[in-house]
């Protein structure tokens, strides 16, 4: 071993103590003969220091940043300490370098507070990762996973390996395709995630399952979002909702306590129709309050004809009162989310009051609890759900602006009762607002024949916290009968049916075992537990938002005779 302790290790109690730290050199200050080197590790850094009379003062003024190096030497009290790092009361007294590797200029600074671009840094994602903050992001990262793994293992759930070369499995986003050099045309698609096999396995006998999985689609990317990411996919047998709200929120409570962090449970649970009416959205952020008021009721026969003339009236009341510049840039924010306008009202000025009578405005103000030192924000329109999303968008700007969303707060709550099905304008017909595994309701089946597919509910549920959506899940259908008639209800004809999912139904007609379970975006996770709003930070090889990855390039072209040997012309 070269190495004796690391770096970041160094105390007051290793005074006297020989080390040989190794790692790379942070910066070299040559004070003339004094010549200190700030030597780096994944655990902090040390300071080296080589007197003036000391022999190798010279060599080591000549280390230049990022050199790889090992030293050797006493750890002495340094005279003049560093209050504001770890190892800031001691040094060491070097009597032995070794330069291992020289390194070029780096392109950027490594720091904690670096100002290069993200770009530069993906590239260079090799020095990015030697900034403390993302070497504890990933430690972090490995604590949360054998943390999970040890908890799921302590239950009894066995961790099984689904393949990455399958089928199109129906997840409701595009797939990574996989050319076939075998049965030319033919396609493999890496998982969206492994819903078919975990169902399967269930089929199989496995009871309780959980992997971290690496999933691919080909979305549009955002800033929790990436077209390769990790979820820990769990399935249970013989299960019913609340064996599965039990044991995921005891998981989630375990791994947040691994990390001092409280989560009380049970969550509090929410229908996903309840979260849409009072807060805009189906992954809300409860860390405060500000819900929607529906002033529909109020406003139909009042004299404002933006109000009368819409079929959804809805408004927030936000506890400050807004500049008038602030509000035009709320309205511009709006107006991109598609609504006409934004009207507003205070105490001391209002966009609207002087279209409506003092009664009636007195009935809207009270209905929406509004009080003076606040702002209201009305929005109509005729479409109810654009009213609602855009004033769940709003709720959530105002939050940013009032400095409301703490970092240190985690409000975690169970979304509950999802859709069956939504309408899909662009394929004019139903699709499933989950996936077509997901089972209704027990109350809801007989709406399964009716006119309206958009009122069947379902068993399917997600944990949020702090409007992120973490995890998807549902207790599935397992009667072949049910599950071929909702793939008909999907419009899926017969010979798709049997040439996609076939497989599936055919599984079913062997004693299948009620079951469920759910998937957690783990990069997710770990955005929460690291406290950063990018999930690049959380991924040690991420891809920027237009899915390239900038240190290999990829996706990069291929030579033409990979491109025979598939059968694929360009
Ligand atoms: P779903 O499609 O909702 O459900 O995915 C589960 C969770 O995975 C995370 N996630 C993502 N994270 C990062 N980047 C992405 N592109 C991305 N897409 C999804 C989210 C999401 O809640 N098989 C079902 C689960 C089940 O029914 O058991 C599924 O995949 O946090
Ligand atoms: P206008 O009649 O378009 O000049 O709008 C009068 C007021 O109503 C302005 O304060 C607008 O911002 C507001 N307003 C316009 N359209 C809407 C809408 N769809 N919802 C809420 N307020 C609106």
């Amino acid at each position: 071993m070269m190495r004796t302790r690391y770096c970041g290790e160094l105390r007051p109690a290793h005074i006297g103590e020989i080390v040989t730290l190794c790692g790379w050199a942070q910066r070299t200050r040559d004070l003339g003969g004094l010549v200190f080197i700030d030597l780096r590790d994944r655990e902090g850094i040390a300071q080296c220091t080589f007197d003036a009379d000391n022999p190798l003062s010279g060599e080591a003024a000549q280390v230049r940043g990022e050199w790889c190096l090992a030293v050797t030497g006493r750890v002495r009290e340094r005279s003049s300490k560093n209050k504001n790092i770890p190892t800031g009361e001691v040094e060491v007294e070097v009597t032995a370098l070794r330069v291992l590797s020289r390194a070029g200029t780096p392109p950027f600074e490594i720091e904690d507070d670096v100002r290069a671009g993200e770009l530069l840094r993906l590239e260079y994602r090799y020095l990015d990762l030697r900034r403390p903050v993302l070497q504890n992001n990933l430690k972090i990262r490995h604590r949360a996973m054998q943390t999970l793994r040890q908890y799921l293992d302590g239950k009894g759930f066995t961790e099984v390996e689904t393949p990455m070369l399958t089928a199109s499995t129906p997840e409701g986003s595009r797939d990574y395709l996989v050319p076939s050099r075998i049965h030319k045309g033919k396609f493999y698609a890496l998982p969206q995630s492994p819903q078919q096999y975990k169902q399967l396995l269930m089929v199989g006998g496995v009871d309780k399952y959980f992997q971290f999985a690496r999933c691919a689609r080909d979305e549009d990317l955002r800033a929790d979002r990436q077209p390769d990411f990790t979820q820990l996919d769990i399935e249970m047998s013989f299960v019913d909702l609340e064996d599965i709200y039990a044991l995921n929120e005891r998981l989630i409570a375990n791994l947040f306590g691994a990390f001092g962090i409280d989560i009380p449970t049970p969550m509090p649970r929410l229908t996903w129709r309840e979260a849409m009416d009072r807060y805009g959205s189906d992954k809300p952020d409860i860390r405060f309050g500000m819900t929607l008021t529906d002033l529909t009721g109020l406003t139909r026969d009042c004299g404002f004809a933006v109000f009368s003339g819409a079929q959804a009236v809805r408004c927030i009341v936000a506890e400050h009162e807004f500049t008038r510049k602030e509000i035009d840039a709320l309205t511009d924010y709006v107006k991109g989310l598609n609504v006409k306008g934004l009207a507003w009202h205070k105490a001391e000025s209002s966009g609207f009051a002087k279209f409506l009578t003092e009664a009636e405005l007195a009935a809207i103000c009270e209905r929406a609890g509004f009080a003076p030192g606040s702002t209201m924000f009305v929005i109509a329109d005729n479409s109810e759900t654009l009213v609602k999303t855009a004033l769940g968008a709003l709720r959530l700007e105002c939050a940013r602006r009032m400095n409301l969303l703490r970092a240190d707060v985690f409000q975690f709550l169970w979304i509950t009762e999802f859709p069956m099905f939504e309408y899909s304008e662009e394929e004019g017909r139903f699709v499933s607002q989950h996936h077509p595994f997901t089972a209704p309701l027990d109350e809801d089946i007989p709406l399964l024949g009716g006119e309206d597919l958009s009122l069947v509910r379902t068993k399917a549920y997600d944990m949020v916290c702090n409007g992120y959506e973490l995890c998807s899940g549902s207790i599935r259908i397992h009667d072949a009968g049910l599950q071929a008639r909702v793939f008909e209800l999907l419009g899926i004809p017969e010979d798709e049916m049997r040439r996609r999912f076939g497989h599936m139904l055919k599984a079913f007609s062997f004693g299948v075992p009620p079951h469920g379970g759910i998937g957690f975006g783990f990069d997710r996770l770990v955005m929460l537990l690291c406290g950063t709003q990018n999930i690049r930070d959380v991924i040690a090889f991420p891809k920027t938002q237009s899915a390239t990855e900038p240190m290999t390039g990829c996706p990069t072209a291929v030579d033409k005779k990979q491109l025979d040997e598939l059968g694929i012309k360009l």
